[in-house]
């Protein structure tokens, strides 16, 4: 083992202890075993040299392990579905913060691997939630994850093109849509814009196609004092206001952990 990772590391140009994690992902061990007389078969070797040559040529290490970590959860990513950022940890971390009623029923709209909505129903542990995607692949995705965690009775996932397919009220309404402006596609890491999905990233012209919809649409769909908690753009802020200065509704933007507006809350939410 200590020469394959040796030679991997070499040949590939990565870090010793960026091969072993690989290794570890891809054989299902944690990265001690790796030297615990584990003897590889000639498939498992083929295997795993196959998906370094897939990472040296740009695949998300996330769509070759399968796997990621979102706060506390383990989670299946299938390549085709999108990659949860840290931003998102952060943005449930600020809804358990500034939300003052527990909903108690909650709508994800494009829910990609599922990962917001798991953590909510953790959060919230009497919410029945709807999770929404356009995408088969997220939701199918989704549905293993759910799964996983046992949460098929409270987590009801629906092919939905934004509110089309939704027809009751919500305590909260909750979602990351594709925000990034199409002219700023380009300037994308070539990871990101090569194998993930595009639908989940471009948000038209200016960005904010989806957002406009979400908060023009969501108001209708919600209970009274009802929260609509939405991950955006930095350079939405502005238009965004405007948008929401005639609304009679509470108006948060909130920073991510790196300095920039990343969130918008719209209604009954904690100062
Ligand atoms: C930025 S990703 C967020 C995924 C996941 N919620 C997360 O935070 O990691 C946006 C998601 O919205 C979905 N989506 C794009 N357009 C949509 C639409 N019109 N209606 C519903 N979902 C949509 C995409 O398929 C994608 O899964």
């Amino acid at each position: 083992m200590r020469r394959l990772v040796a030679k991997i590391s070499q040949e590939i140009k990565i870090k010793k202890d960026e091969a072993e994690l690989i290794i570890a992902a891809l054989l299902d061990k944690p990265r001690f075993e790796l030297y615990l007389n584990h003897q590889l078969s000639p498939g498992q070797r083929k295997l795993i040299w196959l998906k370094l040559l897939q990472l040296k040529s740009g695949v998300p290490i996330e769509y070759i392990t399968k796997k990621i970590q979102f706060r506390d959860y383990n989670l299946t990513i299938n390549p085709g579905v999108f990659i949860p950022r840290l931003e998102t940890e952060y943005f449930i971390e600020l809804i358990a913060k500034k939300i003052s009623n527990k909903p108690k029923k909650i709508l994800e709209i494009g829910t990609g691997c599922g990962a917001i909505a798991i953590a909510l129903a953790h959060l919230y542990p009497d919410a029945e939630i709807i999770a929404t995607d356009i995408s088969n692949e997220a939701l199918d995705n989704a549905q293993i994850n759910i799964k996983r965690f046992n949460l098929e009775k409270r987590i009801e996932l629906v092919y939905s093109n934004l509110f089309e397919n939704i027809n009751t009220h919500f305590d909260l309404i909750v979602s990351n849509p594709p925000y990034v402006p199409s002219s700023r596609l380009i300037n994308l890491p070539k990871s990101v814009r090569d194998f993930e999905p595009l639908r989940a990233i471009n948000g038209g012209p200016d960005g904010n196609r989806f957002i406009r919809a979400l908060i023009n649409q969501g108001l209708l769909y919600l209970n009274e004092n009802g929260v609509i908690a939405l991950e955006i753009d930095e350079t939405a802020v502005k238009p965004l206001n405007l948008l929401l200065k005639d609304k009679l509704t509470r108006v948060l933007f909130l920073k991510d952990q790196f300095g920039k507006y990343r969130y918008l809350f719209i209604g009954d939410e904690k100062r």
